[in-house]
């Protein structure tokens, strides 16, 4: 290939080379000046030398405005006190654009602005970095899956099944019906599981959250095994295992981003497997402890997840929940018919919960009444009812939040930040 970029700066040491990019910043010193060169996948250092350039090359300075596009020609330098060890001596350089006044600028923004501008402002340095660490964790994803010999599996956007309660469908004319969005790939991944074992599907998943926190898109993406012969204990295992191979692939592959990021990796090193395990009343007895006004049988709110989470250093996993808080298709616990084996992770530093999962209810009459039970459609759900009655197993599956584990390693407050194009309950462009 003939186009050479920045990050493999180092195999150009002494020959000539042109890189195409934009204008990130520039200065001048009279007979000298410099140009810092982004193209996407590193920046360096561009020396014009007056004696060493055409005069109609020396005299564009002035007209290079930031994110203007060029190509520059150049000599690869060494140089230890460069960005990335090594610089450009320019020859020559091409204008292909001189950009607008560009409305994003070294000073501060505000959050609003910048949202406005998301189109523009994935180029700088700090979003940049988490969106690569977001495809790191989606190789990491996908690797872990290969590796361990699940298939994946597409699910239907389109569903006419409400998955996770009907209170934030998203609903869709389809010809003479109404389809909804769908909230989670899982029941097709449960009937997936039943034809090839283990499988997962990663995909858009969609809600129509009223509520506006920093945790909660209406879109979001989902990475979802399903495991047939698998219990809550093993399921709990693979999600721990999924965490840590991800964590570890981004402390190796991510640490240029992490750093940009100014990201205090030794908490992201200081978690270990197995990862804690407690129940549901044991959570619930860590905010007594801290004088929390908690409702048993509720779900935990953010600020409760945190109180929990800042007694763990590896992201803690709540178990068997109060059957009330947990959807239809739960199986209960032998021990307890109160009690549904769900179970949610949540990460440290108050990052919230990153997975949500359990083991699957697979008696037909028990699940047929549990749908009644949640006013649910039955006709929309007879070809589920089928998976419990041609070979119905004990199987167990969960959902990773794309965006809260992105979230949780960059180190980055808002979930909006990890996504390309967020979308919330007031956002719908860019
Ligand atoms: O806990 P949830 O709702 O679980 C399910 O959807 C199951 N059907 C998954 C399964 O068992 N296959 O969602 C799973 C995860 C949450 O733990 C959270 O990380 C993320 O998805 N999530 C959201 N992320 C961003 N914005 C939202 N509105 C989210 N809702 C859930
Ligand atoms: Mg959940």
């Amino acid at each position: 290939m003939e186009h050479k970029y920045i990050a493999d700066i180092a195999d150009y040491e002494d020959k000539e080379i042109t890189f195409h990019g934009w204008v990130y910043s520039k200065r001048s010193s009279g007979k000298i000046w410099f140009l810092m060169l982004r193209d996407g996948t590193g920046m360096t250092q561009c020396v014009v030398v007056k004696s060493e350039v055409a005069e109609e090359v020396f005299i564009i300075e002035p007209t290079l405005t930031q994110e203007s596009s060029i190509s520059v020609t150049g000599i690869v330098r060494k140089d230890d006190r460069s960005v990335g060890g090594f610089e450009l001596t320019v020859k020559n350089i091409e204008v292909h654009q001189i950009a607008e006044e560009y409305p994003i600028s070294p000073k501060e923004h505000g959050t609003a602005f910048l949202m406005d501008h998301r189109h523009l402002w994935l180029r700088s340095k700090k979003q940049h970095a988490i969106l690569g660490i977001r495809n790191q964790v989606i190789k990491a994803c996908r690797d872990f899956f290969e590796e361990n010999g699940f298939t994946l599996i597409d699910t239907p956007i389109f569903t006419a099944n409400a998955c996770e309660g009907t209170s934030n469908l998203f609903n869709v004319e389809y010809f003479d019906r109404t389809a909804y969005l769908t909230q989670s790939g899982q029941l097709y991944g449960e009937a997936a599981a039943m034809a090839f074992g283990k499988i997962y599907c990663f995909g858009p998943t969609f809600r129509a959250e009223k509520s506006k926190t920093r945790r909660h898109l209406t879109e979001f993406w989902m990475i979802e095994p399903e495991m047939a012969y698998c219990n809550l204990e093993e399921n709990m295992e693979w999600a721990e295992r999924l965490v840590t191979f991800i964590l570890e692939r981004c402390l190796d592959r991510c640490k240029d981003q992490l750093k940009t990021l100014e990201r205090d990796v030794s908490k992201l090193e200081a978690v270990s497997l197995p990862f804690p395990r407690i129940t549901y009343d044991e959570a619930v007895d860590i905010l007594k402890k801290h004088d929390v006004d908690f409702e048993y049988g509720s779900d935990f709110g953010g600020t409760d997840e945190t109180i929990i989470s800042e007694e763990f250093n590896s992201p803690v996993m709540i178990h068997r929940w109060p059957k009330e808080a947990k959807a239809f298709y739960m199986k209960r616990d032998a021990e307890n018919d109160e009690l549904a084996l769900g179970v949610d992770m949540i990460a440290p530093e108050g990052y919230g919960e990153i997975v949500g999962g359990g083991q699957r209810e697979d008696d037909l009459e028990t699940l047929q009444s549990r749908i009644k039970e949640h006013g649910l459609p039955e006709a929309e759900f007879k070809w589920y009812f089928d998976l419990r009655r041609y070979g119905s197993v004990p199987h167990s599956g969960f959902g990773l939040g794309l965006e809260r584990t992105v979230a949780w390693i960059s180190g980055i407050s808002h979930i909006r930040e990890t996504i390309p194009f967020p979308r919330t309950i007031s956002r719908l462009e860019p």
